[in-house]
């Protein structure tokens, strides 16, 4: 039976739907684009060699939702469909809260109503806010500090309210530390809209000379070398990671937050060393001040969802910072930005087609 995968286009959903197709299973994907291109869908497709279901269609277009239910017998659903970009929702909040809280709200009802009530859900580390003590466990406090955060723990609290009310939904709340990465070809990876926010595409963009340097932000941080210290993790192991959950959510009923992250910390100038290895290019940097909001520390208490969902990340940091090089070198502007995201940005019409439609 189908798995429906929200934001399936996006880079995270779009690994997960590789490996959810090369396991067998049948794919189904709800995308509005907004940040993303339907070419990655393709390229999955090219990877596996098999082929999925695409829907452009906006999870705050009720009608359309349902319409994906209606056609489809689905069975559980990834929900990756969220904005994520923490500046941007500190300018925008109201975007974020009607995107990320009301398309869950949206997603949940539609679920319901169709007696479809297996869901694994992407949150974040930075539901932890600055974090008392690292290792990060699942108990630890909450407290994010921006409305991006704010939207993943409220929907966190609105999933366990849900799963209280009725004892047969299956819920399992994934806590991403920094996914960094591409699979393995080359073929689909980070393609992150203008000037990146986060480092590794940052680096990858100073690697191949798009970006002249890097800006450090701090190196006076309580850390190794001054600079913050993050639990990178491979995208492809982030992937696996849902198939393991979705297992889980196949099996168990009830909610259950897993951590997934390597468990080991790295500086920035650690991952700047390492790139610079592995690519063979130069990465200037400069040190600036700190960004407003980053913490300094970072990085997870993996073993909960090593003992219960039998997941553990695999590859390290340098075939991390390969995968990413190797992405970036072959596509150096990204997907094929001939089919412009600027014409399907605010398109809410529920167009829907193949995936590979869009090869053009
Ligand atoms: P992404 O932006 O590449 O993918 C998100 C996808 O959701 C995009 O394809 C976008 O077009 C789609 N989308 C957004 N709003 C939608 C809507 N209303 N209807 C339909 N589709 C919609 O992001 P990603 O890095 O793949 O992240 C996936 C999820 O994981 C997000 O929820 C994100 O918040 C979460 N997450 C990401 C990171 C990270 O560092 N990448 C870390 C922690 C959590
Ligand atoms: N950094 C730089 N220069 C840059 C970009 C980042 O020095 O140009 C530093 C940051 O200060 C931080 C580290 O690199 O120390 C990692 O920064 P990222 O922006 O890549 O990642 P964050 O840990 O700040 O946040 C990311 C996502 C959040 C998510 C969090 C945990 O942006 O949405 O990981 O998953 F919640």
């Amino acid at each position: 039976m189908p798995i429906l995968v929200t934001g399936g286009a996006g880079y995270i959903g779009s690994h997960t739907c590789v490996e959810l197709l090369n396991q067998g299973y049948e794919v189904i994907v709800l995308d509005n684009f907004a940040n993303s291109n339907p070419e990655a869908l393709t390229r999955v497709e090219e990877i596996t060699g098999k082929t999925m279901k695409a829907y452009h269609v906006d999870l705050l277009d009720r009608e359309s939702v349902k319409e994906v239910f209606e056609q489809n017998k689905i069975e559980s659903v990834i929900h990756f469909a969220g904005l994520k970009a923490v500046g941007e929702s500190v300018s925008v909040p109201l975007y974020y809260y009607q995107n990320n809280i009301t398309g869950t709200v949206i997603l949940c009802e539609v679920m319901q109503e169709y007696g479809v009530k297996n869901l694994v859900f992407s949150s974040s580390a930075t539901v932890y806010g600055t974090p008392d003590k690292v290792p990060i466990k699942e108990d630890s406090k909450l407290g994010a500090t921006n409305p991006y955060g704010r939207t993943k723990q409220m929907i966190e609290e609105i999933l366990r309210d849900v799963a209280f009310s009725d004892p047969s939904w299956s819920i399992s709340l994934l806590r991403y530390f920094n996914p960094i990465g591409a699979h393995q070809s080359g073929r689909i990876g980070e393609d992150p809209n203008g000037i990146p926010n986060n480092l590794m595409p940052y680096i990858s963009q100073v690697a191949i000379g798009k970006r002249q340097q890097l800006q450090v932000f701090g190196n006076d941080y309580p850390t190794k070398d001054g600079t913050g210290v993050r639990d990178y993790i491979h995208v492809v192991d982030l992937a696996i990671g849902h198939l393991r959950a979705l297992e889980k959510v196949q099996s168990i009923k009830g909610i259950e937050a897993y951590n997934l992250g390597t468990g080991i910390g790295y500086s920035v100038l650690e991952m700047v060393e390492t790139f610079r290895k592995v690519s063979g290019r130069p990465i200037p940097y400069e040190l600036t001040d700190r960004r407003s909001g980053d913490i300094s520390t970072c990085y997870a208490d993996p073993a909960k969802a090593r003992d219960e969902l039998n997941w553990q990340a695999m590859r390290g940091i340098e075939q991390m910072c390969k995968d990413s090089w190797r992405w970036q070198y072959h596509n150096p502007n990204g997907y094929n930005k001939a089919f412009s995201k600027q014409n399907i940005r605010n398109d809410r019409n529920p167009v829907r087609y193949a995936a590979g439609f869009f090869n053009v």
